[in-house]
């Protein structure tokens, strides 16, 4: 449901020059399960993850989403995806309700179902008590709810994540991981970013491990300790940021 293939992007950047953020990285995402990027700061994961929701072009390679390319058809792929990223620019003025309904309507959501559904998300995120405050007035763990509410608004087959449960108390943490865990339930496809390992451990189907822009490797958490010959998952990841690309 997701396919990366040979996927780069670079940055002219002024000081530091070319910049391979994300380079000739390959993937794919299944329906029904959920992969996990995995990598220290500045690796490429949020990159990589803008280039999938179109929000940025790739300078090589091709990705594809629900069956569109994200060059080619950037429209059909923003209506397959639920798009969550720590930079959401949510409007100051705007409530979480009013949110989830704006951003209903600019998907076509008909009126009836959006009620319904911004009921459903604002009850299952327990987010009643503030769900018509102002964002201006809400602490980040409420925004970032709301941000997750309205990237599941229309109800799209496949989640693009970034640090999904990154400014989460951990009762919040849980509520989110048990969305992403009822997504793959029902089939949705799910990639997300984390920089926390028991989490990733606990949710992922698979994991890709990303360094310097360059996938290092990919597998299940047991693949993983098995190519690493390492028990605890940090171990696990430490060692494989070390190794180069096969
Ligand atoms: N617009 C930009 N211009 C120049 N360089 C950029 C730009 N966006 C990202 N980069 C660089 O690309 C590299 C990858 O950044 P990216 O945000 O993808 O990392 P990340 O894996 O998401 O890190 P983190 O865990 O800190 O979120 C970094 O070196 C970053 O400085
Ligand atoms: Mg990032």
């Amino acid at each position: 449901m997701i396919e990366v293939a040979s996927l780069s992007r670079s940055f002219a950047d002024k000081k530091r020059g070319v910049v391979h953020a994300v380079n000739d990285v390959s993937f794919t995402v299944a329906p029904g399960e959920i992969f996990g990027l995995l990598g220290p700061n500045g690796a490429g994961k949020s990159t990589c993850l803008r280039m999938l929701a179109t929000l940025l072009a790739p300078t090589a390679g091709r990705a594809s989403v629900n069956g569109f390319d994200v060059q080619r058809s950037p429209a059909r792929v923003r209506e397959s995806i639920g798009f969550l990223s720590g930079d959401m620019g949510l409007y100051q003025r705007m409530t979480p309700r009013e949110l989830m309904l704006f951003f209903g309507r600019l998907s076509r959501v008909d009126e009836a179902t959006l009620k319904r559904r911004s009921g459903e998300l604002i009850e299952r995120l327990a987010m009643s008590g503030f769900a018509d405050s102002r964002f201006d007035k809400l602490s980040s763990g409420m925004r970032q709810k709301a941000a997750i509410a309205r990237a599941l608004i229309h109800n799209p087959p496949v989640l693009i994540f970034d640090e999904p449960t990154a400014t989460l108390d951990v009762v919040t943490a849980g509520i989110v991981e048990g969305f992403i865990l009822e997504a793959k339930r029902e089939g949705r496809c799910i990639l997300y970013s984390t920089h926390i390992m028991e989490e990733a451990e606990y949710l992922c189907d698979r994991i890709a491990v990303i360094n310097e822009g360059r996938l290092r490797t990919t597998g299940t958490m047991e693949e993983l300790r098995a190519v690493t010959g390492k028990q605890r998952l940090r171990e696990v990841f430490l060692d494989l940021l070390e190794r180069q690309v096969a």
